[in-house]
């Protein structure tokens, strides 16, 4: 059974990962360099850009070591080929370059959002398509129609910061640190969701775009005041980060013809168990199954570039097999859906 090894280096997290066709990882690795990035409360893309080639060589070598493999019994090696910091992506992908080329493996140049966006099939096999997906991360904040291996239908997007971005920012004005989504969750644990006024950026508006700036600023004023704890700022901030995540999905939802028959979250904001808790009830009550990845899963990892590779293995017979070319290019910004229109307002995320 085809075995495809997954590199991961588009942020801050060095990962690598072997994973069986039938969805068993094998072995992976993960590094975060939070202690790097830390004393400068966000990531430092030339920090991380160092410290995935000081990490990534020796990982691979202990993965392989550990399932008991070499490259050569890989059916490929598949590597994060963007959307991230450019510096970063490249260190993964002239990573597989070399071993792809060195092991006469096809190499496969995997988006990011696409390993994201299919580790709900890897966490669960019976997971099929079409499905609603609700991708939530430190990049990026979207409603996709996932309709099959390489066809994504983004329904909605952010005008502004992503989910995650906004997580990191409240926390870093609440002195919580970096990275600040866990820590607010833990934090929110010992606050009142409904002791701080907070807005509910674009709620009711017509369409199912997301705004996450103006929530920021107001988190801003209400630790300014003085007037509130910080676990009350931290327990209203995801309320109302909440309350708009169900808002858009019930517009975005109503607006299809025909719903899908479930609702996935993934991207680090997945991790999080009242935005999962939410999500859940939301789509039992319109009658949607519902996914959500282990939490491991959720946050960047490479066992989901592996699995993206290995999904279109399976979907895309002789072509998918000779991979890509050896001279891919690293991107920057890669839309899952390159048809989506602009968002006014929006900035510039993939
Ligand atoms: O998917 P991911 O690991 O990286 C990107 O592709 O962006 O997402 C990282 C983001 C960060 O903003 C982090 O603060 C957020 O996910 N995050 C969380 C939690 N765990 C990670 N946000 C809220 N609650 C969490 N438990
Ligand atoms: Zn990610």
């Amino acid at each position: 059974m085809d075995v495809v090894l997954g590199i991961e280096s588009s942020c801050d997290e060095t990962a690598a990962a072997l994973v069986r066709a039938d969805g068993t990882v094998l072995a992976q690795a993960i590094a975060s360099q939070d202690d790097r990035h830390a004393p400068f409360g966000g990531v430092v893309p030339e920090i991380a850009a160092r410290a995935h080639v000081e990490r990534l060589a020796p990982m691979i070598d202990r993965v392989l070591d550990e399932a008991g493999m070499t490259l050569s019994g890989c059916a490929a090696v598949a590597a994060t080929a963007g959307p991230g910091l450019i510096g970063g992506v490249m260190v993964g992908l002239v990573t597989a370059k070399a071993l792809a080329m060195a092991s006469d493996r096809p190499l496969l140049a995997i988006n990011h959002l696409e390993g994201h966006a299919l580790s709900p099939r890897l966490a669960d096999p019976r997971l099929g398509f079409p499905y609603l997906l609700l991708l939530v991360s430190g990049g990026h904040c979207q409603i996709l129609l996932v309709e099959d291996v390489g066809r994504y239908r983004r329904l909605a997007t952010t005008i502004d910061d992503a989910l995650g971005e906004a997580f990191d920012k409240t926390a870093k004005v609440l002195g919580l640190g970096f990275p600040g989504g866990p820590a607010l969750e833990r934090l929110a644990l010992a606050g009142s969701p409904q002791a701080v006024p907070l807005p509910r950026p674009l709620l009711g508006s017509p369409e199912p775009h997301f705004s996450f700036a103006g929530l920021k600023s107001a988190v801003v004023r209400a630790h300014d005041s003085g007037a509130h704890a910080a676990a009350d700022i931290a327990a209203s901030f995801q309320q109302a980060a909440i309350d708009c995540l169900l808002d858009r999905l019930e517009l975005a939802v109503g607006r299809l013809d025909q719903a899908p028959p479930a609702l996935v979250v993934a991207g680090g904001v997945a991790a999080n168990a009242a935005v999962r808790a939410a999500l859940l009830r939301f789509a039992h009550a319109h009658g949607l199954a519902f996914g959500a990845p282990p939490p491991a899963l959720c946050t960047d990892n490479a066992a989901m570039i592996a699995w993206a590779g290995l999904e279109r293995l399976a979907a895309g017979g002789a072509a998918a097999r000779a991979g890509d070319a050896l001279d891919v290019a690293a991107r920057p910004r890669w839309p899952l859906d390159p048809g989506a229109e602009a968002v006014r307002g929006a900035g510039v995320k993939a």
